[in-house]
């Protein structure tokens, strides 16, 4: 079974690996090996029971991910309280086109649509959702003012932002609660991030741990690739949690126990 550790210094206590929803509520304009149907309800809600059965507290979605966080407040209005909820501000998906907006006004009223979409009267966590220009969003925008803000007023609880570059999730280790990287076997780019967070005590969420399923088809495809990307992942002590997309039942079995060979004492 997963044990919680803390996110940083936000109070919040969450498991190793968390649920990526992407696939929740999205199927056009995503970076994934093959086309899918995204799940029905009961499919949906068995992958959540499942996640749950397996000590996953953690779930992660977003505005831009279509009809995720709608879906999430529907199928899960009944266990608000079993669930850490991390979403996101700054990114929409309309039509088959992103558009960001950073503005406070925007920030605020995304913040408040997701509340009403996730059936809440509180969000765990908020990341603003970079469009690549992580400094410039964070240094003209002011959004972590704005977030600090709304956490004051009882809206969320922590706030971070899931950056793109390295000067930017070092700007955000700085100024917020935890910051979201991408970090695989593949891509170390923005380590350096980590490192940070981890010596100021910041929350670290690894996004596309697992490459966006493009691991295996790399040259040096490792022999079990989730199994080397839990290992690799792991290995650093600034990571709080891999957020792991998967709609799939399976592919969520083999990720806990994966993890929990990586997690376990001596591993290493
Ligand atoms: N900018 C952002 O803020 C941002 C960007 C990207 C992602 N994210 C967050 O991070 C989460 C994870 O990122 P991601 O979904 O792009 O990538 P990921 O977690 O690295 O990979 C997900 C892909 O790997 C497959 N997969 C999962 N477990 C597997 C297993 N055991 N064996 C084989 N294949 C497996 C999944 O397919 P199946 O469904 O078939 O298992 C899916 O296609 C997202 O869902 C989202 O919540 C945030």
């Amino acid at each position: 079974m997963l044990k919680t550790r803390p996110l940083g210094q936000t109070g919040l206590e969450i498991t190793p690996i968390g649920l990526g929803t992407v696939k929740f509520g999205r199927n056009q304009k995503v970076n994934y090996p093959g086309t899918f149907t995204l799940p029905d309800d009961d499919q949906a809600s068995r992958l959540l029971a499942q996640a749950r059965e397996l000590g996953i507290n953690l779930i992660d979605t977003a505005p831009a991910y279509g009809t995720s966080e709608e879906r999430l407040g529907k199928l899960l209005a009944k266990e608000r309280h079993h669930w850490v909820i991390s979403t996101k501000v700054g990114e929409e998906f309309a039509d088959g086109l992103s558009t960001f907006n950073f503005t406070p006004e925007h920030l605020r009223f995304s913040i408040e649509r997701s509340l009403r979409r996730l059936r809440s009267d509180y969000l765990d966590m908020v990341l603003v959702h970079s469009d690549g220009k992580d400094c410039d969003i964070i240094e003209s925008y002011g959004v972590f003012a704005e977030l600090e803000e709304l956490k004051r007023a009882g809206l969320l609880r922590a706030y971070g932002m899931s950056t793109k570059t390295l000067e930017g999730g070092l700007l955000a280790a700085q100024h917020a609660d935890a910051v979201m990287v991408t970090y695989n076997l593949n891509h170390r780019d923005e380590e350096a991030v980590i490192d940070k967070c981890y010596q100021l005590n910041k929350g670290v969420l690894v996004k596309k741990a697992l490459a966006s399923g493009h691991i295996h088809q790399t040259p040096d495809t490792p022999t079990d690739f989730v199994q080397d990307s839990m290992d690799f992942i792991f290995a650093h002590p600034g990571v709080s949690s891999a957020i792991i997309g998967t709609i799939n039942p399976q592919h969520l079995r083999d990720n806990l126990d994966k993890a929990l060979i990586s997690l376990a004492p001596g591993s290493d």
